[in-house]
């Protein structure tokens, strides 16, 4: 599988089967300039602005506005099926989101591309407009024999020891910009926790409050014999 950087904690993942778009925030973020705009040239960039980027899959962690801000104009564009609690999966269907998935906390379902469970956050969620948006929630999705955490906004919580006594994590996607969400100091514990010494960073410095200080990051997991990767827009890693 191939995972691409939009920043905030928008990823595309692509498998052998299919597109996975997570958590969409690019036009109201500065530091997606590149991808924010319309842009109707064919260059890779381009390809993953919100007038073009294409998905078979929009998964939305919790109902934020810095998680959801594009997931309505995308999922119409390329009618891509919505991942989500089903609270969110409601709230867009009545928006006309007609392709959904709607899941809960603990459940499993296997898709097309592979399986999914939707595990604990702790955090909060509701939708921009003040609706109730469920209980926020991370993703730990196998296909491709390969196994990813996709955390989400969430504190460090105890939960996750739960995601290494079933999976084998080949990579986790872990918010690190503190204030909102766990911290490094946090979220190197959390790899602990989950198993898992490959941590992709997520949810910093986007705005004000979750400014953090990249290479002191990278040598705090470095230090506790972790490998932090803070990828840059439109970077792909093959996983
Ligand atoms: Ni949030
Ligand atoms: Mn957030």
């Amino acid at each position: 599988m191939k995972l691409t950087y939009l920043r905030h904690s928008c990823f595309l993942l692509e498998t052998q089967k299919a597109k996975i778009l997570f958590d969409p925030f690019i036009s109201p973020n500065e530091l997606a300039n590149e991808i924010r705009k319309n842009s109707f040239d064919d260059t890779l960039i381009s390809k993953l602005s919100v007038d073009q980027i294409e998905c078979d899959y929009v998964f939305l962690s919790h109902g934020h506005e810095d998680h959801v801000a594009d997931a309505e104009v995308i999922l119409k564009r390329t009618g891509a099926k919505l991942v989500s609690n089903f609270e969110i999966v409601s709230w867009y269907a009545n928006k006309g989101v007609e392709n959904n998935h709607p899941m809960n906390l603990g459940g499993i379902w296997t898709f097309d591309f592979g399986t999914i469970k939707y595990v604990n956050a702790i955090h909060s969620s509701a939708m921009p407009d003040g609706t109730y948006g469920g209980n926020p929630g991370g993703f730990v999705i196998q296909a491709d024999d390969k196994t990813l955490y996709y955390a989400g906004d969430t504190a460090l919580t105890f939960d996750m020891k739960l995601i290494a006594e079933d999976f084998n994590l080949d990579v986790a996607l872990l918010p690190i910009g503190d204030n909102f969400t766990m911290g490094v100091k946090d979220a190197i514990k959390a790899s602990d926790f989950i198993a898992c010494d490959h941590v992709i960073g997520m949810h910093f410095d986007t705005f004000g409050y979750i400014k953090i200080d990249h290479e002191a990051a990278v040598k705090s997991f470095s230090e506790a014999g972790k490998n932090l990767m803070l990828m840059q827009i439109g970077e792909t890693k093959e996983l």
